[in-house]
């Protein structure tokens, strides 16, 4: 599919998966929001942040992930994680939407969100509520820019072969959940990419409001280990 060049910001873009998808999205011109050059956890820094740039593209692959007991957690590390992974983003989009609907743009937003935006784990709490919300964001503000023109839509990845899933599961533990999918295999980040870059083509326009699971099947396998 051609694909005229587009400005696209991506939150995120330094990580496993946000590396692939600039990659796949290298005729674009991209801005970058990493934690170089803004800190999603400083509230400060981000009601601060500005930009000129007025984006076609919006995609969110910025997360936190940092498996504790929910008992354990401090309230800072809660916020912080919060923060990172949810409120920073919808300051910072509000901001650019305002601009982007004043420039009559027909933006596509991408949202990366997980298997936890639908199911809970121990040790994941902050983590996957921050994940639901975005999931809620996405239905809440297809509806409302869809008038707009604004498309927002989900990706939401299984198990993924990055640095986060090698810091937070066991080779064991990997090969487990390997198992269980009906694919037989883990994700990997271009697996992921590629759906973003559908989800931004203007081929894709009348899609709105989903959620696109890439998780080689284990979210829909029933076999619960028999
Ligand atoms: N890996 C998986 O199996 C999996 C499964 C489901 C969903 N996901 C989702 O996919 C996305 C990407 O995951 P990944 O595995 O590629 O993660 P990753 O490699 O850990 O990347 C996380 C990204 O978030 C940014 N970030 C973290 N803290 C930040 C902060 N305080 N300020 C600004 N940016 C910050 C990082 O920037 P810096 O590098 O600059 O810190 C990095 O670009 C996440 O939303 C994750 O929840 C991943």
């Amino acid at each position: 599919m051609a694909r005229l060049k587009k400005k696209t910001i991506i939150f995120g873009s330094s990580g496993d998966i946000g590396k692939k998808i600039k990659q796949v999205l290298n005729k674009d011109k991209i801005l970058e929001i990493n934690s170089k050059n803004l800190d999603l956890g400083n509230i400060e820094q981000v009601e601060n942040f500005e930009t000129n740039f007025i984006p076609d593209n919006i995609i969110f692959v910025s997360a936190k992930n940092n498996p504790k007991d929910f008992l354990s957690l401090s309230n800072r590390e809660i916020q912080e994680i919060f923060n990172i992974n949810f409120i920073s983003f919808i300051k910072i989009l509000k901001k650019l939407l305002k601009k982007i609907i004043k420039a009559k743009k027909k933006c596509k937003i991408v949202i990366i969100t997980s298997l936890y935006s639908r199911v809970g784990r121990s040790q994941r709490a902050i983590y996957s509520i921050s994940k639901h919300a975005l999931l809620g964001l996405t239905r809440n503000l297809a509806v409302e820019l869809g008038p707009k023109g604004i498309t927002v839509n989900a990706v939401s990845p299984g198990y993924v072969d990055t640095k986060m899933t090698r810091n937070n599961l066991t080779l064991k533990q990997i090969n487990f959940l390997k198992s269980k999918t009906p694919l037989k295999k883990i994700i990997l980040p271009n697996d992921i990419a590629r759906i973003v870059k559908i989800l931004l083509d203007d081929e894709t326009k009348s899609i709105t409001g989903q959620e696109i699971i890439v998780d080689g099947g284990i979210s829909i396998n029933g076999s619960f280990g028999l």
